[in-house]
């Protein structure tokens, strides 16, 4: 399951913990990373990588929510909603740009599979707002015309690669 980029990235986080069981929460964001969500066989290479049980792993992604056993849409897309975020207008933001992606409240995966918008708490950037980040890429002094925009971007380049 892991790339070449990936066991070198592995092999260089391994090296931060003397006990590479440790090395368990950045394990699971990296292979995480290319598709945003875990499914078993991601499991099952963390779990052998760190010489742990997949039930091991199954019991810190249900702890982390921001772990996904879930499929997700290739880009996901986090907009903060938490109250400094909100009182700059990133609530209503977020909610504007689910109902435009034809999503209810809560956020999900549009229809075409290709993004999944969920709403998050503080991202660290609250004078920012509205801010987001799409595959952990941040998006900052959002507005719906620009928002707008990147999706239309990364829609794009998906349709063409
Ligand atoms: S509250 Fe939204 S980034 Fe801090």
């Amino acid at each position: 399951m892991w790339s070449e980029a990936e066991q070198n990235e592995l092999a260089k986080i391994f090296k931060k913990y003397p006990d590479k069981r440790s090395a368990v929460l950045p394990a699971l964001y990296l292979a995480q990373a290319e598709k945003n969500w875990l499914d078993d066989d991601d499991i099952a290479a963390v779990a052998e990588a760190l010489d742990l049980t997949v039930t091991d792993i199954h019991s810190i992604i249900g702890f982390y929510t921001l772990f996904r056993k879930q499929k997700t849409g290739k880009y996901m897309v986090q907009i903060c909603t938490d109250l400094p975020c909100a009182l700059r207008g990133g609530e209503a933001f977020y909610h504007r740009l689910a109902e435009r992606m034809g999503l209810p409240p809560e956020g999900g995966t549009t229809a075409d599979g290709l993004f999944t918008l969920e709403p998050v708490v503080c991202l660290a950037a609250c004078d920012k707002a509205p801010v987001g980040q799409i595959n952990l890429k941040y998006h900052e002094n959002l507005t719906d015309e620009s928002i707008d925009a990147v999706l239309a971007q990364l829609r794009q380049e998906a349709q063409g690669a």
